[in-house]
């Protein structure tokens, strides 16, 4: 049997869904909660769930779950590897974050995990997960309403260009390597993706420029790109955003890499993963610049009218 974890979030939804709809394959799902009837309750931080949720599986998808300080997300890490390896777990797929994001601060829980795993005794594959669409899509959403009012775009972003790749796709190529996986085990042999790293890196890069002429066609006039300082950028965060102080060490360590050109990827195994070409990601970005447009629109609209 496949487990996936995590399948109350984006990722993992997606990936049980396409194992769900193999005729051939056996799954199941884990949640944080769990619900006593579809999903198990898998909670990384409480390791009781884990030796009681990892029961019958044979491969395991192990959707990372990063959101929190580095010494929690490694506790968690940490509790999953173990408990596998308890539980006879003897195939764990991790979800990892691609190569050219290896100098931000949000790669140092996956190398740390990559490496648990790699101690392990079961077998292992690693999918080195490209940036999702969310980093260029959040900027545009916010950058909508400025843009449309001042024909500026401003991000922190330099030069750079960020590689980013549609989540449907870091699913479907997690679908196949699990279910392909539970197949070479049910015939008696390993995983032909057993000790593979597959860098699945976006193949389109989004930057400022991109982003400013997404805005300029959404909000109907010419915007220009402006880089923005790091420090303002920090300081922004900080003051008028609920993120979190390690959220916001996390986002400047982004925009840091972007500016110093390092997200933008050279190569990527995700096409020899998909059965076609990878789906289109600046669709996104549209999207997110419209939303962010209309509803910059409809909260300024009474106010407008009433001045
Ligand atoms: N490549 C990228 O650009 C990128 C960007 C952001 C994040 N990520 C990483 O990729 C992961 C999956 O992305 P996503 O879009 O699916 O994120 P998501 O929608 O936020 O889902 C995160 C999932 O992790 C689960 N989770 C959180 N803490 C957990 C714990 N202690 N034990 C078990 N499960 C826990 C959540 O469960 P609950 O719903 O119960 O909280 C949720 O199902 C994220 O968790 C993060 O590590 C990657």
């Amino acid at each position: 049997m496949i487990l996936v974890t995590g399948v109350s979030g984006g990722l993992g939804s997606l990936v049980l869904d396409g194992l769900t709809a193999l005729s051939d394959i056996d799954v199941a799902g884990g949640t944080r909660s769990g619900d006593g009837s579809t999903a198990r309750r898998i909670d990384f931080d409480d390791p009781s769930t884990l030796a009681e949720g990892f029961k019958d599986t044979d491969v395991l998808v192990f959707i990372s779950a990063g959101y929190a300080e580095d010494d929690v997300v490694l506790a968690r890490h940490g509790n999953v590897a173990e408990a596998a390896a308890e539980a006879g777990i003897r195939h764990v797929i991790y979800t990892s974050l691609a190569t050219s994001a290896d100098r931000t601060t949000i790669a140092l829980p996956h190398r740390w995990t990559e490496a648990r795993l790699a101690d392990a005794p079961f077998d292992v594959t690693i999918l080195r997960n490209g940036l999702y669409p969310e980093v260029p899509a959040g900027l545009a959403a916010a950058g909508a309403g400025p843009a449309a009012e001042t024909g500026v775009f401003s991000a922190p972003l330099g030069t750079g260009r960020v590689s980013v790749v549609a989540k449907q796709d870091l699913a479907d190529a997690a679908v196949r390597v699990a279910a392909e996986s539970a197949r070479d085990l049910a015939a008696g042999s390993r995983s032909r993706h057993a000790g593979r790293t597959y860098e699945l890196e976006g193949v389109t890069a989004v930057g400022g420029a991109e982003i400013a002429a997404t805005l300029a066609e959404v909000v109907g006039r010419s915007v220009a790109y402006e880089d923005a300082p790091l420090g303002g950028t920090r300081a922004f965060l900080t003051a008028a955003t609920p993120m979190e102080p390690y959220q916001i060490a996390h986002a400047i360590s982004l925009f840091a890499n972007a500016k110093a050109g390092l997200l933008e990827a050279a190569t990527t195994d995700l096409t020899e993963l998909l059965p076609a070409a990878p789906r289109p990601v600046r669709e996104a970005t549209a999207d997110a610049a419209r939303s962010g447009y209309q509803s910059q629109s409809v909260s300024a609209g009474p106010a407008t009218s009433g001045s």
